[in-house]
């Protein structure tokens, strides 16, 4: 069942407590219509890559009401502060250091970056303010299809397998926000709703690494060696070798589990805290080995993230 609701306050309180039980609201923004779920919530997330069946985990764009509550999951340097004074709430996203802890790490792919905006729509604000809580949020279409600019768009794609849809009419952008890299030098990570030619006068010249133009190889989450764990990875592990930290699954038990009774979506939420808590216990030179999980639904999206992690590193 999948509630259509109006962007009234009794159906916003609907949508809030929706979100705060970790299940997913569709809203609109003025780009398109995203799929939200609790940022600070690994299950909520899970569910968000689950409904959309995504076949890998890049990691995704958190929506917040305001600027300072940005501030509580990333660290702003001033040209941070600057493109936001000058751009928020609109369709630019700001990829920053992340707060550690603030959110959950299958948002953030398990990065040390987060990708933050406050969308323009007031019905994405209203329920922002309302909800208190950072929304993680990609648009709202089954991976692989157009990006949804009316509820009915998201409707057909998405029904049954998400709480609610809130309606908002349609989205005046269309397309996705532009989203600049502030972790090194200004870069262009993917062009969008708004024009370079208005950011660069505040960011000087800014460094292209847009995977619309180049291919979807420099989109961050697809180099191969991305994610990788510091230790080595080995995979389809049914028991441990002697030296080797393994993380388990379904009837294979580990040093930690990913899921004791096989759910995919619960091993989608603990994917990342158990690569990093194997990883800081095996230390640099240590080793990890991981049970085999089904390539179906979810165990798709964590076969492709464990494949990356287990590739040979680049230097
Ligand atoms: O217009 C939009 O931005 C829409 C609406 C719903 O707001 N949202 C959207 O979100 O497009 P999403 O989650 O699909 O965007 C994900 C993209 C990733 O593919 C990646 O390119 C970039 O955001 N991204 C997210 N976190 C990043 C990070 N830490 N470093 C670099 N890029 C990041
Ligand atoms: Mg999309």
């Amino acid at each position: 069942m999948t509630l259509a609701l109006l962007p009234t306050p009794q159906d916003i309180a609907r949508a809030v407590t929706l979100l705060r039980e970790g299940l997913l609201v569709a809203f609109p923004t003025e780009t398109v219509y995203g799929l939200g779920g609790d940022a600070r919530s690994d299950i909520a997330v899970a569910r968000i890559f689950e409904a959309k069946n995504r076949p890998g985990f890049n990691p995704l764009i958190v929506h917040v009401p305001d600027l300072a509550t940005a501030r509580t999951c990333a660290y702003f340097s001033p040209l941070a502060l600057a493109l936001a004074a000058r751009f928020w709430p609109g369709p630019l996203t700001l990829v920053m250091p992340l707060i550690d802890g603030s959110l959950s790490a299958l948002a953030t792919a398990g990065l040390r970056s987060v990708a933050i905006r406050v969308p323009a729509h007031p019905v994405a604000l209203d329920l922002l303010k309302a909800a208190g809580i950072p929304l993680a949020a990609p648009s709202a279409n089954p991976s692989g299809k157009i990006s949804p600019t009316t509820a009915a768009h998201v409707a057909a794609g998405l029904t049954g397998r998400i709480a609610a849809i809130l309606q908002g009419g349609p989205c005046e952008v269309g397309l996705e926000s532009t989203i600049i890299g502030l972790t090194g030098p200004p870069t262009l990570l993917r062009s969008g709703g708004l024009p370079v030619e208005a950011i660069e006068p505040l960011t000087g010249p800014l460094v292209r690494h847009d995977n619309t133009i180049t291919g979807p190889i420099n989109a961050p989450g697809q180099l191969v060696s991305h994610y990788a764990p510091n230790a080595s990875l080995r995979l389809n592990a049914l028991i441990a070798e002697p030296d080797e930290i393994l993380i388990g699954f379904g009837p294979v038990t580990g040093w930690v589990s990913l899921s004791d009774t096989g759910d995919l979506t619960e091993a989608a939420a603990n994917l990342f805290g158990a690569l990093h808590a194997a990883d800081i216990l095996a230390g640099s030179t240590g080793k990890l080995a991981i049970a085999p999980i089904p390539e179906h639904g979810l165990g798709r999206a964590i076969n492709d993230r464990l494949k990356r992690a287990s590739a040979p590193r680049h230097p």
